[in-house]
């Protein structure tokens, strides 16, 4: 039977992409640009890591202790998403014009290097060894679920940015994926009134 969740990229490669496209939004915050730049760029970078944090936290930091509770990547992992969320709060209270705005990016961009660093040398590898690669696929589709339902009205682009960055071999669920997500808006659009 066609199983969308078997066609899912894994939950480890979402995390990759979710990674890679986090570090891109950081790279193109420069100190010289203006004001309103920055502002988005925190508030882009802001809000992708706090969906992300929660997406790990809900279903892949469980899956992990599931299979080793005691690894001390998977023990401080919790707690340094938590220093994130506070240096998140601060960043936006934080004026653009303000020293400080530059600083705070700059602060959680060596956070999540690290954080991330941990994550794909240890974390990512050994969900890799250890669950089936149906079960890895399974917790992607839960991913994306839960992703649609937490970026909320924000929906539709974010799942979109993150199933167009496959390619490939996940082509199909992609297409489907995409096709929900259309269907979805149009639905919602609907629903609004004139
Ligand atoms: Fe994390
Ligand atoms: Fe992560």
């Amino acid at each position: 039977m066609f199983s969308l969740k078997k066609l899912s990229p894994t939950i480890t490669d979402m995390i990759r992409f979710d990674h890679s496209h986090v570090l891109v939004s950081f790279h193109q915050y420069t100190a010289d640009a203006k004001p309103k730049v920055k502002k988005a760029l925190a508030e882009t970078i802001a809000s992708a890591l706090e969906i992300h944090a929660t997406l790990e936290e809900e279903l892949f930091y469980p899956a992990v202790r599931n299979i080793d509770s005691g690894e001390p990547v998977l023990l401080k992992s919790v707690p340094e998403h938590n220093e994130m969320r506070r240096l998140i709060g601060e960043l936006r209270a934080t004026a653009p014009t303000d020293v400080r705005h530059d600083q705070l990016v700059q602060q959680l961009m060596r956070d999540v290097i690290h954080h991330v660093a941990d994550e794909e040398t240890v974390l990512l590898p050994q969900a890799e060894r250890l669950l089936s690669k149906d079960r890895l696929s399974e917790l992607g589709a839960d991913m994306t679920r839960r992703r649609i339902e937490l970026a909320g009205p924000k929906a539709g682009k974010l799942a979109l940015d993150t199933a167009v960055g496959f390619s490939g071999s996940t082509a199909a669920w992609t297409l489907g994926i995409v096709g929900a997500l259309a269907a979805a808006t149009l639905l919602s659009r609907k629903a609004k009134p004139a």
